[in-house]
């Protein structure tokens, strides 16, 4: 019996590394193997791992939560009103939006199933999806599972991955149902302008789609930059669905703690749907998370790391001969350019022999993605451990390019 051909066509494309050697990050043994060697682990966007980095109000919080043992029992699967209260008053001090937490507002356990979730209410057989490239592979692979297909509008390393609205435009089938946009971007730490966002929502409301807005990383924009919910945008808020967690900007992605906001007609469906769709989740980190809902101060002190961090990573990847990096407007990510010495693959692989370094191929984050390395600066706790990191990579990178004879 083949138990594949019984299976949705998107699904037995599948491989999670049980019967074949899987090169993704976040599948198989691959990781693990790595680690046994030594090897530094920058290729989880998750802030400062593997080191501790529970905000001491957030362990606080926990521990007190675990001592009263409320957390063996279930919450609601919208989640905690507590929690969706904190999540309101956050929306309005952050983008000046007034929701219902009771109605506006569902607790989940992260963004991942968040997306999942708020794509499978519209997206069905044949509905096209436009996502621009690069960008977070789940966000190309979701509407494939849902029976959609996943339409790539590419973005230009020349613009600092920023939208062309006419690549929008130029793919509009009658079968467009919805964008999607992970804003700020993972992988190329593109924080999209008011502007740009604007002409997006214009042609969103223009072809009367939907639109799903990853903002996994809403809490890491420089400050130079503006952090803009496309869901604020004339026309947006009845079609948005926004997808966030505590993940990214507060380092808690071990506690899996996310919201989607949105309109309460579309809420209404989840609701109804989240113990099917999305389960309940951990009573213990919900409670838990409240108090850093309240009071996120602690992530300007991420940021300032991120921001050093950034910098140094731009020093030392533009002075490597045939090696080039945007300057990050977001995020915890270095998107380096790496065309002009060869394969990405190939190169991931000698920088793990090489320089003690797993970094990310940039294939898997779209077309645009060929001939780029993603590396988690946010990695470890200390600033040291990150730019001797850094360092072991642009000097291996150097000795690959004299090899190329390019200086
Ligand atoms: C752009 C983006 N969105 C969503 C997620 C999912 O994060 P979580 O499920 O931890 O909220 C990730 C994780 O890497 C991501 O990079």
């Amino acid at each position: 019996m083949n138990i594949k051909e019984k299976m949705k066509p998107a699904f037995r494309k599948l491989e999670g590394g049980l019967f074949s050697s899987v090169e993704k990050a976040d599948v198989g043994d691959a990781l693990s193997d790595l680690q046994k060697r030594g090897v530094a682990l920058m290729s989880w966007a998750d802030p400062f791992a593997p080191d501790p980095s529970i905000p001491q109000i957030v362990l606080d919080k926990a521990i007190e939560v675990i001592k009263s043992g409320f957390p063996a029992h279930y919450m609601m699967p919208i989640g905690s009103l507590d929690l969706r209260k904190a999540v309101a008053d956050r929306l309005n001090r952050k983008y000046g939006i007034t929701v219902d937490p009771a109605r506006n507002i569902i607790i989940n356990p992260g963004s991942d199933i968040g997306l999942m979730f708020a794509m499978t209410p519209f997206i069905g057989d044949g509905d096209e999806v436009l996502v621009h490239d690069p960008s977070y592979p789940s966000n190309f692979l979701n509407a494939e599972l849902l029976g959609g297909v996943t339409v790539k509008v590419p973005t230009y390393e020349e613009d600092n991955y920023h939208l062309r609205i006419e690549e929008y435009e130029k793919r509009l089938t009658p079968k467009t149902k919805m964008v999607l946009i992970s804003s700020p971007n993972n992988p190329t730490g593109t924080a999209y302008t008011r502007k740009e966002l604007e002409e997006l929502s214009a042609f969103i409301v223009k072809n009367d789609l939907i639109c799903v807005s990853d903002q996994a990383f809403e809490d890491t924009v420089f400050p130079e930059h503006e952090m803009v919910n496309i869901a604020t945008l004339p026309g947006m808020w009845e079609r948005t669905l926004t997808v966030c967690s505590v993940s990214k900007g507060m380092g808690l992605s071990g506690f899996r703690v996310g919201w989607i906001f949105g309109d309460d007609v579309i809420m209404d469906v989840l609701h109804g749907a989240a113990v099917n769709i999305q389960g309940a989740t951990s009573t213990m980190a919900q409670m838990a998370v409240l108090p850093a809902m309240e009071n996120d101060d602690f992530i300007q002190d991420y940021i300032v790391k991120y921001d050093n961090r950034r910098k140094y990573a731009y020093d030392v990847f533009n002075s490597t001969p045939g090696v080039s990096m945007k300057m990050p407007e977001a995020g915890f990510y270095s998107w380096i350019n790496i065309s002009k010495l060869g394969n990405s693959s190939e190169i991931v692989k000698y920088l793990a022999q090489e320089a003690l370094v797993n970094c990310n191929d940039g294939k898997y984050y779209g077309e645009q993605g060929n001939g780029h390395l993603r590396l988690i600066h946010g990695a470890f706790w200390n600033d040291e451990d990150c730019f001797a990191a850094i360092d072991r990579m642009g000097a291996a990178l150097k000795k690959l390019a004299i090899s190329n004879g390019i200086s």
